[in-house]
């Protein structure tokens, strides 16, 4: 039995789904059932069927799962994989801006912990951001707590009024507009697709702007064979797959996510051996049932 064969033995005798981001490493994104973007994944994970998830991505990703199906016991392929950017906002903060501002719709990017998921009214991905936020009814949004992913959703709909927080992403932040215009230069063929969570400047510099299972979409669906592509690397390897005559160049090599890398394959094959003494995510029940009503509302609002 080669090792491909004993990880699918032991899904199904754990009776376990892996669900994996674009952004871990491509062994691991091989061994998953499903690989997505964030809002593909939260989707999945209120369908599956499996008595465990063991998923391969940041904390907020797992915590999603287990709100949006609570009986299911979730756990994560390394539970120290965390996003920087998710803990840029705190629930106190979010309170403080809503008494502020009680006319305001708080608009939250599912980068973010489940206590402040708690204190909104809506969650939104990086792909549905724009239409999620062109649903809601208020005319003021207070969005957290990605400042570039709101510039790029406010830029898109001028009669909405936008109360932007400070956080972003460390990864995307790297990719600098310098860097990218050398790598114009260097491929000037080059298609630009980029990840909303990189700056607005990076975001005028580029041809296509979407979330990761959108760029990847983007560029099998395009003629173009060459891509210069501003999200983390992970994406490299489905873009890779998918387009093995195609060129994909990053903008620096650096645009790695330190989090989304500790998740290896040796870890995920370990944790679903050792499913039974593993951590699993577990969370305060008031905050269950105030975080999964934002996320389900995200689920409408995107599909209507
Ligand atoms: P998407 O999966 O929505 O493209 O978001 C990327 C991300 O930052 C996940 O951490
Ligand atoms: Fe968080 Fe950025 Fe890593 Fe995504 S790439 S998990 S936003 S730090």
């Amino acid at each position: 039995m080669n090792r491909n064969e004993q990880i699918s033995n032991l899904k199904q005798e754990k009776d376990t789904v892996i669900l994996a981001h674009y952004y871990v490493d491509g062994a691991v994104q091989e061994i998953a059932d499903f690989v997505g973007d964030s809002y593909a994944l939260a989707k999945k994970a209120a369908e599956v069927t499996q008595k465990n998830i063991l998923f391969a991505g940041v904390s907020f990703m797992g915590e999603s799962a287990k709100l949006l199906n609570p009986d299911k016991h979730v756990y994560m392929a390394d539970h120290t994989a965390g996003c920087p950017m998710a803990d840029m906002v705190t629930a106190e903060q979010v309170k403080k801006v809503r008494a502020e501002h009680p006319d305001a719709a708080v608009v939250c990017y599912v980068n973010s912990t489940a206590e402040v998921k708690a204190e909104s009214d809506v969650c939104v991905t990086s792909s549905n951001a724009v239409k999620v936020v062109r649903n809601m009814e208020q005319k003021k949004i207070y969005f957290i707590p990605d400042s570039h992913l709101a510039h790029f959703v406010a830029a898109s709909m001028p009669e909405k009024e936008f109360i932007f927080h400070n956080g972003f992403c460390p990864t995307h932040q790297k990719i600098e507009p310098k860097l990218l215009q050398k790598a114009k230069e260097q491929h000037p063929a080059a298609f630009v697709l980029s990840h909303p969570e990189c700056s607005p400047e990076i975001l005028e510099l580029s041809d296509y702007v979407g979330s990761t299972a959108e760029i990847i979409r983007f560029a099998e669906e395009n003629d173009a064979e060459e891509y210069i592509v501003a999200t983390e690397t992970g994406v490299f390897y489905q873009l890779q797959k998918e387009n093995p005559q195609k060129k994909f160049y990053p903008v620096i090599p650096m645009q790695v996510c330190p989090d989304m890398k500790k998740i290896t394959l040796e870890k995920a094959v370990y944790v679903l051996e050792h499913l039974d003494s593993q951590p699993e995510i577990l969370l305060d029940e008031r905050i269950m049932e105030q975080a999964k009503r934002p996320l389900e509302k995200m689920l409408k609002l995107a599909l209507s």
